[in-house]
């Protein structure tokens, strides 16, 4: 029986039963505002995430406030969320970064590389091999303090700076971070310029250069309408974890040209229509975005929030997803 406002599942062989959302509507969405989200209004955007059954809700980042003033609140924010039954990763840069954060109690955190030397430098003021020798001490003193590691790489397919990246550079720097001792690594679209059959060589050489599948995430951001396309061509590969920004929030405000990430809704959508389970309730979550949008004071530019949320009020005139029997 499918409930009005959800697709109709229609499973396709050979793909994952299940994926776990890495929401980062948080960090990745708040951190590119014009203006700063007041710490008692991402409180209540994190604690409405989880209500919606998301179980991995990036927090925010212990990084230099001047370098993301919207993410200066990280000593407030994170004790008010801390006690959330959900993972709550944070993004450190260096160890200042994890003493900040463990200090708090943090139990997952994140480095975040470059596969390219301009964003290196534009983000972490460092070349590539310099950020990753900043890692090191990070992800051996995290996992002395058994907080596990993500590993962040950025600009994976596209720099906004030196065009399309070799699949050889993304791969060792992937390697690097892996043999550092990284749990999971995230592959960063950061620009939203792959295509899918991009995203299935990567994957393929990376396994060719003994990175598993299991370890591998992605991150998509949605500046050419690719996020979801590419997203499935990683789920019939084998990829399992999916971020994704609730609302679409986000972009990256050292990377011109970087925009929203792929919306939660428009994934869920898609996963639910593939009878793939998510534990994510999406009525819920678009309530969520639709109340933050009107914290933020503009639309989310995700399709599926404008369309459920607009469902209710233009139920009369327009057609809603059709019913198992309509299908018939
Ligand atoms: P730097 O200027 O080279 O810093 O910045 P430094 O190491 O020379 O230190 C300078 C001062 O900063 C020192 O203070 C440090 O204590 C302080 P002073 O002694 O001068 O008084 N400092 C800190 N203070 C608080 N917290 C810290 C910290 N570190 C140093 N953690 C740094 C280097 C890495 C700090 C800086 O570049 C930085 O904070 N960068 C963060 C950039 C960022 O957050 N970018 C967005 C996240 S990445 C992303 O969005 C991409 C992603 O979504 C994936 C994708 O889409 O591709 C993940
Ligand atoms: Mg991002």
């Amino acid at each position: 029986m499918t409930v009005q406002g959800l697709p109709m599942a229609v499973p396709v062989a050979n793909l994952p039963a299940r994926v776990r959302i890495h929401e980062v509507g948080a960090r990745d969405g708040l951190q590119n505002e014009k203006t700063t989200v007041p710490t008692a209004v991402k409180a209540e955007f994190i604690r409405r995430l989880a209500a919606a059954g998301l179980t991995t809700i990036e927090a925010t980042s212990f990084v230099h406030p001047k370098w993301v003033p919207q993410l200066a609140d990280a000593e407030a924010l994170f004790p008010q969320v801390s006690d959330l039954p959900v993972r709550l990763p944070v993004l450190v840069p260096n160890e200042r970064g994890l003493d900040r954060a463990l200090a708090l109690g943090a139990r997952q955190v994140a480095v975040f590389a470059s596969a390219t030397e301009s964003f290196a430098k534009a983000n972490l003021n460092r070349t590539v091999d310099e950020a990753l020798a900043m890692f090191e001490p990070v992800v051996s003193r995290a996992k002395a303090a058994d907080a596990s590691v993500r590993g962040y790489l950025s600009m994976c397919f596209g720099d906004p700076w030196e065009g399309p990246v070799p699949v050889g550079q993304v791969v060792r720097v992937c390697r690097a971070l892996l043999d550092m001792g990284c749990d999971e690594l995230s592959l960063g679209d950061t620009i939203g310029v792959a295509t899918p059959g991009h995203v299935r060589r990567l994957l393929t050489e990376l396994n060719e250069t003994d990175v598993p599948t299991s370890t591998l995430a992605v991150h998509f951001h949605d500046t050419y309408g690719q996020a979801l396309a590419n997203t499935y061509a990683a789920l019939e590969h084998g990829v399992t974890t999916v971020d994704a920004s609730a609302g679409g929030l986000g972009g990256c405000p050292f990377a011109k040209s970087a925009t929203g990430n792929l919306a939660t809704e428009d994934l869920v959508w898609m996963l639910q229509g593939l009878g793939i389970e998510t534990g994510v309730d999406l009525g819920s979550l678009v309530a969520t975005s639709t109340w933050m949008a009107d914290q933020l004071g503009r639309p989310s530019p995700s399709r599926t929030v404008r369309a459920l949320s607009h469902k209710d009020s233009a139920e009369s005139t327009e057609p809603t997803a059709p019913t198992e029997s309509q299908e018939q």
